[in-house]
């Protein structure tokens, strides 16, 4: 491994777009946390950076929906998230957000070095814009006919249905999400980056350089980006919403989330410290390592080095170890379903247990592909392992020891091999010593290879091994007989507890803690952090010590509280499928003739009003295109009077006029019922003639 002075950790910077679920934690921020523990016992020289990615489309179409503007709606999921992960004990040195001045001030910086070095292309294209609303169409905000597949809802990036990646302009009718009109082509001027100009270099870093030290997930996403041939990509947007791109003719233009967002670690650094920072991202003795998610490799692992060596003198990250995605009970995690466990209901619901979600999110890590959360299994693994595994065997050597000890820790004197007994404990203190010291270095090693699973899987293992030696040695039936090889045995095994106090720090903090309430350990001086260094046990608790009290440190999970959970999913899942369920049956057939009888046009709304005493109905008149009549319509509770002015409309024209509420209504407005009761209007998709029948 290459020498270095110092790491700088990055979790990817979460939208701030909702709240974190065990996707999000079990991606990325559990894995860097536990990396980040484990080099701070090291006594290594670390930074752990994070924060709110609070820009791009996913904001303003998240505040749109919400209603609010995207500063209202990132100040509030930035507070919630920073919030869940201090909850959970996400140890970030910085948590801090996009939308900060230090981060326009370093984002524009990093622009303007690279446009002084003339790297930038500058194009003007033809892009789509929304002419009622006045803004560029980000790709997300067209929707239209996918032309491979003929899905009526594809978006303008990527059609759902069949997975085909699309731009915009080969959409059929495409329309704007933002008005449901139909957006035009208008020219716009936008800089791109060069990525093509860094093929050659990405190859040799990245594909020869990382062949051997990176994830083969990661490295095999990169090699097969760099051989589709790489293009000049635009890192400029037409919003109202993002770091304004520095320039003096580049008015109602920001940076592209994209660009901006990565360099919101190093804004976050130079927020945490503003004096030292520098060393974290220009010193060749620091090691830069990314957390991420998969969708996330691109961008770290080509997009943001390249721009990174552009900006010049920073370094590059060293290792990018992206896990695949989490699933939830056998179904994709998914926002706008709700199908998802989130982190703040998990933390109430669960309220001081957070080491129980740590521990089987990391032991069923999706590393290397993706993997399943199921509650069943959050209760078996809980049950039968923290429980029964870990929990037991500290409960056993703290009371035992209190038992026959008062809870000092008996002499650790040799024990002389004079009895055929003593003979056997002693073989067997020998072989556990020889696999705890086998499990630890594994453990060490697993830790620095980010193969985490197995990282937690060899800390219970210590656990195991110190269960099978109480288990052989059998100290409860020797008590009467010889007190002084009790002793010994719980001198060991609360050397192995001692050991387990420091190895399970970085994955169980909690367990951590109380353990070294359990062995009082803050009255006694013993250099723990050599268990990392000399990468085997270590004599963690010293003779004659008072122990505290033993404590509970896992219940078992009920079968009520995993129903419960299960339960409020279903819940969710149903309520989600209803809509397929409420859509009403067909009507009896009918002949061509009963149609020919209606008279279906479309008209135009020239006045709209409310009506008195009705909070129901609305006040129309319609050019017809034969006459001006006047309609009442119930959707008084769906659209205000004016937004209706100017409308086209379809209605029944010919059907027996109507009094209502002492008007009468002389005709009848078509209207689309939503499964859950909206009415929308129905309305040629193109404007037509007031008149033009429908047939
Ligand atoms: N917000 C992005 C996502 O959730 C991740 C941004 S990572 C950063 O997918 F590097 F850009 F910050
Ligand atoms: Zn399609």
């Amino acid at each position: 491994m290459k020498r270095f002075k110092r790491t700088t950790v990055t979790a990817a910077l979460p939208y701030a777009n909702g709240p974190l679920h065990i996707g999000h934690i079990a991606g990325a921020y559990l894995p860097a946390d536990t990396y980040v523990r484990y080099l701070r016992l090291r006594g290594d020289d670390v930074i752990f950076i994070c924060g709110s990615d609070e820009h791009g489309v996913a904001i303003t179409l998240g505040a749109k929906k919400e209603g609010v503007s995207p500063r209202q709606f990132v100040d509030k999921y930035h507070g919630l998230m920073r919030q869940a992960f201090e909850d959970f004990g996400i140890s970030f040195d910085i948590y801090s957000r996009t939308s900060s001045e230090v981060h326009y001030e370093t984002a524009q910086e990093f622009f303007r070095k690279i446009y002084d070095q003339q790297i930038f292309l500058e194009e003007t294209s033809d892009q789509y814009y929304d002419e009622q609303e006045q803004i560029f169409l980000a790709d997300r905000y067209i929707i239209g006919t996918c032309p491979n597949c003929g899905h009526t809802n594809a978006y303008g990036d990527q059609c759902e249905k069949c997975g085909t990646s699309l731009s915009p302009r080969q959409l059929i009718n495409p329309r704007s999400t933002v008005s449901g009109k139909t957006p035009v082509l208008k020219p716009t001027r936008h800089w791109y980056f060069p990525l093509d100009k860094y093929e050659a270099w990405l190859r040799e870093w990245v594909i020869d350089g990382h062949k051997d030290d990176w994830k083969v997930n990661v490295y095999g996403q990169c090699k097969s980006w760099i051989d589709q041939g790489l293009q000049p990509r635009s890192i400029t947007r037409d919003l109202d919403w993002g770091v304004p791109v520095p320039l003096a003719d580049a008015k109602g233009k920001v940076l592209y989330v994209w660009f901006d967002a990565p360099i919101g670690y190093i804004s976050a650094t130079k927020e945490l410290k503003p004096e030292g920072w520098e060393k974290y991202w220009k010193d060749p003795e620091t090691r830069l390592i990314h957390f991420i998610g998969k969708d996330n490799i691109v961008f770290h692992c080509i997009i943001f080095p390249a721009i990174l060596k552009a900006a010049g003198d920073y370094i590059l990250p060293d290792n990018v170890p992206a896990n695949e995605f989490l699933n939830l009970e056998g179904d994709k995690i998914s926002t706008s379903r709700n199908h998802a466990v989130w982190l703040h209901e998990y933390l109430t619901d669960f309220s001081g247990r957070r080491d129980e979600l740590r521990y089987v999110l990391t032991s069923i890590s999706p590393e290397t592909k993706d993997s399943d959360f199921t509650w069943k299994d959050y209760q078996q693994k809980v049950n039968s392992e923290l429980v029964a595994i870990l929990g037991n065997f500290v409960n056993r050597v703290m009371v035992l020891t209190w038992k026959y000890f008062d809870g000092k820790v008996p002499s650790e004197h040799e024990l002389p091999g004079t009895t055929d007994r003593r003979k056997k404990i002693l073989e067997q203190y020998n072989k556990a010593h020889d696999e705890l010291n086998v499990s630890v270095k594994e453990m060490i090693s697993a830790l620095n290879g980010f193969r985490f699973r197995e990282a937690q899987f060899q800390l219970m293992n210590l656990a195991r091994i110190g269960n099978k030696f109480l288990a052989d040695t059998e100290p409860w039936k020797l008590a009467k007989e010889d007190m002084e090889a009790v002793g010994c045995i719980l001198n060991y095994a609360l050397t192995i507890v001692g050991n387990i106090a420091i190895a399970c720090d970085p994955f169980l903090p909690d367990a951590a803690a109380s353990l070294r309430k359990q062995l009082n350990s803050s009255s006694f001086d013993v250099n723990w952090k050599q268990f990392w260094i000399k990468e085997q046990l270590i004599n963690a608790v010293p003779q004659h010590h008072q122990l505290g009290q033993p404590e509970l440190m896992y219940k078992n999970v009920e079968d009520e509280e995993i129903d419960r959970q299960v339960q409020k999913l279903r819940k969710t899942k149903m309520e989600n499928e209803k809509p397929a369920s409420a859509v009403k049956p067909l009507k009896p057939e009918i002949t061509i003739d009963d149609f020919g009888k209606l008279d279906i046009r479309v008209g135009k709304v020239l006045a709209a009003e409310k009506m008195e005493k009705s909070n129901k109905l609305l006040k129309l008149t319609v050019d017809t295109g034969v006459d001006q009549r006047t309609v009442l319509s119930g959707i008084a509770q769906h659209y205000s009077p004016e937004e209706m002015v100017g409308k086209q409309v379809t209605l029944i024209a010919n059907l027996a006029p109507r009094k209502m509420m002492g008007i009468e209504s002389q005709g009848m407005i078509l209207m689309a019922e939503d499964v859950d009761g909206k009415l929308r209007l129905i309305q040629p998709i193109e404007v037509v003639n007031p008149g033009s029948l429908v047939n």
